[in-house]
């Protein structure tokens, strides 16, 4: 329990002495009722606070990596009942993920409720490497890595250049495995890029998120991520401006 103007103060609306101020003249309420007293206390993530008719931002932002496996949306809920990526988290913030990967791919995701982060992680100014790993069908030419590699043209427009290497190739059932790194992040990109060189995705899975991996993961996994890495996130998206 802390006290009002405290926790308005912290929540960086207003200094302490002005908080209190705000009290008094009766533009605060808590849990939809007015406080005009200056030493009710209240818990910071439980009670409604409003001040002047708009709540304040409750929450502390909080930073994780989900192992997203096939098979689960990109999204908070979904109207059919399929598993959603907040399904694998068990805390109170209501987070959501930082862009998306399709229901059937796999790999790491991040989540967050810091609109802001994610906002500036998303944008494509900022060109964040994203590795993927592909199972594709038939076996590639030299010339159609190159076509990726290169760009190749979508219905939104021609693909920035990527690197493409091949991993492995499997002859006899005419698969290869092929491991994409781009940085816009449209729409089923990685998927619309193999059609568009008529080998398309059997499998998809996101490897790395810049220098994020899911090294030590299984599926379904989900970890906070360290602080130290929330801060070489937020320096990336200031320091790489195109
Ligand atoms: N590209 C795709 O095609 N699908 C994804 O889920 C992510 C990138």
């Amino acid at each position: 329990m802390e006290r009002l103007q405290k926790v308005i103060a912290q929540a960086g609306i207003t200094s302490r002495r002005k908080a209190e101020q705000l009290i008094v003249d009766g533009k605060v309420k808590v849990n939809g009722k007015v406080v005009r007293k200056l030493g009710v206390k209240v818990t910071p993530n439980k009670d409604a606070i409003e001040v002047e008719g708009v709540p304040i931002d409750k929450e502390e932002p909080v930073y994780f990596l989900l192992y997203k496996p096939s098979g689960v949306i990109s999204s908070v809920k979904d109207e059919k009942g399929r598993k959603v990526v907040t399904d694998f988290l068990e805390i109170q913030q209501r987070v959501f993920p930082v862009g998306r990967l399709d229901y059937d791919t796999s790999g790491l995701l991040l989540l967050t409720n810091d609109g802001e982060f994610a906002n500036t992680l998303m944008h494509p100014k900022f060109k964040i490497e994203k590795v993927y790993v592909a199972k594709v069908k038939g076996i590639p030419s030299r010339e159609k890595l190159k076509e990726l590699q290169n760009g190749v043209k979508l219905e939104d427009g021609k693909t920035a250049p990527a690197k493409v290497k091949m991993m492995s190739m499997d002859k006899k059932k005419q698969t290869s495995i092929i491991r994409l790194t781009i940085h816009e992040g449209r729409n089923r990109q990685v998927r619309r890029m193999f059609d568009a060189i008529d080998h398309p995705v059997m499998k998809l899975k996101r490897e790395e998120y810049s220098f994020l991996t899911l090294h030590g993961m299984n599926p379904g996994e989900v970890r906070p991520l360290k602080p130290i890495e929330v801060k070489h996130l937020r320096e990336l998206a200031v320091t790489k401006p195109s």
